[in-house]
């Protein structure tokens, strides 16, 4: 996908007009990050925003034993580094390349000037972290679960909410994450996870091939383990 029609896909974006839209084209920066680059770390300060073009990008922080807590996964036309923008502290979290990765990245001052000049692309922002708001309360109730089952439930729920296509009912997520991964988003070990998949697998609540799973009945998935 070229830039201009992947920007157009940006939910914040979406609202720009075509010359709204090259202006933008005309001031992104492109930047190229290998699988496993640290893309920017927590605490340092930054100015930048970035929309992944191509690839997808892992949001950390560490917790105080020094384990990975895994707060998003974000891949094409999703958006990261806007929060130390505008609020002038340093970054909240790690973003941690997950794969070969492309970004389009915006200065401070273009990214501010932008959200002052299209009260649209401000309330789409709004909107959007608001809806990331909602995803960190899931996962905070979710972590503080003694069941390891039910948070792995709520992270699978949360995968095919996020990167799963639906049809006939099963959702299959390609591209699972792998399984230390998953363990940093529920809060669990990659062992519990190796497990847990063998035990739903067993119960034929989902199914796993090589790189993707395949949650077989979603309603009935959502009602043991969603809200
Ligand atoms: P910033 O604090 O500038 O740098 C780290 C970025 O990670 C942050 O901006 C957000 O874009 C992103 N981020 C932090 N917490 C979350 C979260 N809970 N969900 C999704 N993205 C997040």
């Amino acid at each position: 996908m070229n830039e201009r029609d992947l920007l157009a896909t940006v939910p914040i974006f979406s609202d720009l007009s075509k010359s709204e839209m090259d202006h933008l084209c005309d001031i992104v920066i492109h930047r190229s990050y290998k699988k496993g680059n640290m893309i920017l770390m927590e605490d340092e300060f930054g100015d930048t925003f970035f929309i992944i073009k191509e690839g997808s990008v892992k949001i950390t922080r560490l917790s105080e034993d020094g384990r990975e807590v895994i707060l998003a996964m974000l891949g094409e036309g999703e958006f990261f580094g806007e929060m130390s923008l505008l609020d002038g502290q340093t970054r909240s979290a790690n973003a941690i390349a997950l794969e070969d990765s492309e970004a389009l990245i915006l200065k401070r001052v273009e990214f501010i000037a932008l959200l002052k000049k299209y009260p649209k692309v401000s309330i789409s922002l709004l909107r959007e972290l608001t809806q990331r708001l909602r995803k960190s309360d899931q996962q905070i109730e979710s972590l503080s679960l003694s069941n390891a089952e039910h948070k792995i439930g709520i992270t699978l729920l949360r995968l095919a909410d996020e990167m799963g296509t639906i049809r006939h009912g099963k959702v299959t997520i390609k591209n699972l994450p792998y399984q230390q991964d998953i363990a940093n988003m529920a809060g669990t070990s990659r062992e519990t996870v190796s497990r847990t998949l063998k035990i739903l697998e067993e119960r034929n609540l989902i199914e796993r091939t090589e790189h993707s799973l395949i949650i077989l009945d979603y309603l009935q998935f959502k009602r043991l383990f969603g809200k």
